[in-house]
């Protein structure tokens, strides 16, 4: 039996990509083979992850703004998060797995709505200058797990799926952006990326992802191709 280790140090680990990428069903596969090498996983998401931040959620995902608006909520809704959730986690040594941040600003408010990326930098170093990583630093996520995936794709993929959200309702164009988005910000930071190659069966796309965490030393063991979510 796995033992939790008190000694873990905390892991931040955010996902990313396009609408439709397929990233969800993989996230729970991970917390998954996390629990079962003794670590306490937080499962999180943004927008939301806190009481506060899922009625911003509901906002920014159903009710039209403009994008300063959009991009303050959204950043109002991360300092919450990271302050009441995020933070504490990290402090306890557990692994923080959470669903899309402050990549996904950039991409869908900067790339997406070609919002300004100098205020996305300015609000992102106010919001993420959290006192538990001191003077002058930045929380960042430790790994940013990138489903890259042709907007074609994607679209064709959701196509199939629920009633979509203000995001998921845009032009094919506009993922084109925030396709792009999504990669400059790679390029400016390629240490914290992994990219994963999405447009692949689901085994593959989760084998992409083990191996990506057995190379860091994080999970111990290559976990089975057939482990991961249906
Ligand atoms: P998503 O995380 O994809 O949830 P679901 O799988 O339930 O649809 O939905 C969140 C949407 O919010 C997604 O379309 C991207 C958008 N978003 C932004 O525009 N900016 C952000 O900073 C974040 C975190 C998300």
């Amino acid at each position: 039996m796995p033992h939790p280790n008190p000694q873990a140090r905390g892991l931040f680990i955010s996902f990313e990509g396009i609408d439709g990428a397929g990233k969800s069903t993989h996230i729970a596969g991970l917390a998954d083979a996390f629990r079962g090498q003794g670590r306490t996983v937080t499962l999180t998401r943004e927008p939301g992850g806190t009481p506060l931040a899922e009625k911003l959620r509901a906002l920014l995902l159903n009710d039209s703004m403009d994008p300063l608006t959009e991009s303050l909520l959204v950043f109002a809704a991360r300092r919450d998060h990271l302050m009441n959730v995020i933070e504490p986690a990290l402090a306890r040594g557990e692994v923080v797995l959470c669903d899309r941040f402050t990549d996904a600003t950039f991409a869908y408010q900067g790339g997406g709505r070609g919002f300004d990326l100098d205020v996305l930098g300015t609000l992102e170093r106010w919001v993420q200058a959290t006192p538990a990583v001191g003077e002058g630093a930045l929380r960042q996520p430790d790994l940013t797990v990138w489903f890259d995936l042709p907007p074609e794709t994607a679209a064709a993929r959701l196509a199939d799926a629920r009633a979509p959200d203000r995001f998921e309702a845009q032009p094919l164009d506009f993922f084109r952006h925030v396709a792009a988005g999504y990669a400059a910000r790679a390029a400016a930071d390629p240490t914290r990326f992994a990219r994963i190659q999405a447009d692949q069966a689901r085994h593959l796309v989760w084998q992409q992802l083990t191996s990506t965490f057995v190379r860091r030393g994080w999970l111990s063991i290559m976990v089975p191709a057939n482990s991961g979510p249906r």
